[in-house]
């Protein structure tokens, strides 16, 4: 992304070779010394597509195009006749695996999360889901086929590297699914599915984490279908999708109101807590961690039903307490949870899918599949992150000692 004002083609250099470069020649040597030839690859992406235009933040850009990367993935991933279009080697390699390992860090590692959901209700196959950096040097006991999932917006991130050149030296098929075209990840995985989301600029990932968990939504269908699975065969993806893409735009329309919950409720906080349940509590994971790396209000992601076993304790008058509520079979049991924050002086957000609200929560999400949830209620949270960060005077862009891209373990 740094150098395609310069130039769009670039020549890949792999470990321990040694590159001589002189106004007219660009020489490659192994660590033999042996000559090493090497066609350049060729970029298409547009830079264009990484400029700001009248946004003061990329943030806030890329919570705007979720919509649009929702509706460009129908039409990457889809034909006209509704046919899933990945690779028939890709879904036989990994319709052969007994487990799927997904292995990633970060807001990828979350998506990661929601994948598990999707991969285990949609496609009927196990899958594990792993922070890389405590994969790579303490791998846990595999199953006997197994299958690696590398989600990573950048294609870089050293930690998931590490993992890849082990389960490449184990003989396992690997699949990445990353924003970046002939990343390392990509290079070095067996397959790649992309996410054509575009350049995403501002350190913390919105548009790629829903990318990702689109991405793993088809895949998962794909899978289940081939599968002859009913719940894959009758989930109509496309018009769900269809349905998200509608319910992200209902709500970035509606910034206006979030913006204002930010400043009422989360303006002048040293910390906070989002709790949900399921897969609410998988978003309630991300919605922290974006929270908390570009507003720096120490925040945590909780399950609702764990705070009585310790972390109540830390509820006081005026306490940030976030809940999501998608889910029919726990929303009960959540808002319980949000009675004891609030007997203890929490002061609540509660973010509750359409059919489940009720008048008292602030904010209402759009009526979506319900394993597609997190696709609009991580919404609200990234915007109240951008909302808390840039009313406190922060470079929303680029928060203090975080990388874009994470290249050492
Ligand atoms: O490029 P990757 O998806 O592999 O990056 C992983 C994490 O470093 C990244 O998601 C990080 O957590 C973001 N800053 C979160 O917003």
């Amino acid at each position: 992304m740094a150098m395609l004002n310069v130039t769009h083609d670039f020549l890949e250099i792999a470990d321990g070779e040694v590159v001589t470069i002189t106004p007219a020649s660009v020489d490659i040597e192994d660590a033999e010394g042996n000559k090493v030839e090497r066609a350049p690859f060729h970029v298409d992406t547009d830079a264009s597509a990484a400029e700001k235009g009248a946004y003061e933040f990329y943030m806030l850009k890329e919570i705007d195009e979720q919509p649009a990367v929702m509706r460009t993935l129908e039409q990457k991933y889809f034909d006209e006749a509704g046919n899933i279009l990945i690779d028939q080697d890709l879904r036989d390699a990994i319709n052969a695996a007994d487990r799927l390992y997904i292995v990633a860090a970060g807001t990828s590692y979350h998506a990661g999360l929601v994948g598990k959901e999707l991969f285990e209700k949609i496609a009927g196959v196990p899958t594990e889901v792993h922070v890389a950096s405590e994969f790579a040097y303490n791998m846990p006991l595999l199953s006997a086929k197994p299958f690696f999932i590398f989600l990573t917006q950048s294609g870089e991130t050293a930690d998931s590297r590490e993992v890849l050149v082990n389960v490449n030296k184990l003989g396992y098929p690997s699949l990445t699914i990353t924003n970046v075209p002939n990343s390392t990840l990509s290079r070095e995985a067996s397959y790649t599915l992309l996410l054509h989301a575009g350049p995403e600029i501002a350190v913390a990932s919105t548009k790629a984490y829903t990318g990702q968990i689109a991405v793993e939504a088809i895949l998962a269908k794909a899978m289940g279908q081939d599968k002859d699975l009913e719940v894959a065969k009758n989930f109509d993806l496309t018009g769900e999708l269809t349905k998200v893409a509608n319910g992200m735009q209902a709500l970035v329309d509606e910034k206006g109101q979030v913006e204002k919950l930010a400043a009422d409720v989360l303006g002048t906080t040293r910390n906070a807590f989002y709790i949900g349940r399921g897969i609410d509590y998988d978003v309630a994971l991300e919605a922290a961690l974006k929270l908390k790396e570009v507003s720096y209000v120490q925040t945590e992601g909780f399950a609702s039903g764990e705070l009585k076993h310790g972390t109540i304790a830390l509820i006081e008058k005026g306490t940030p307490v976030i809940a999501i509520i998608t889910d029919p079979k726990t929303a009960a049991h959540t808002r319980s949870n949000v009675q004891e924050v609030v007997a203890r002086g929490a002061n609540v957000i509660s973010i509750a899918a359409e059919g489940l609200a009720t008048d008292k929560d602030q904010i209402v999400l759009p009526e979506v599949h319900p394993l597609l949830t997190p696709l609009v209620s991580v919404v609200s949270g990234q915007l109240l992150a951008y909302y808390t960060s840039k009313q406190r005077g922060y470079d929303v862009d680029k928060p203090r000692n975080l990388a874009k891209s994470v290249t050492v373990e």
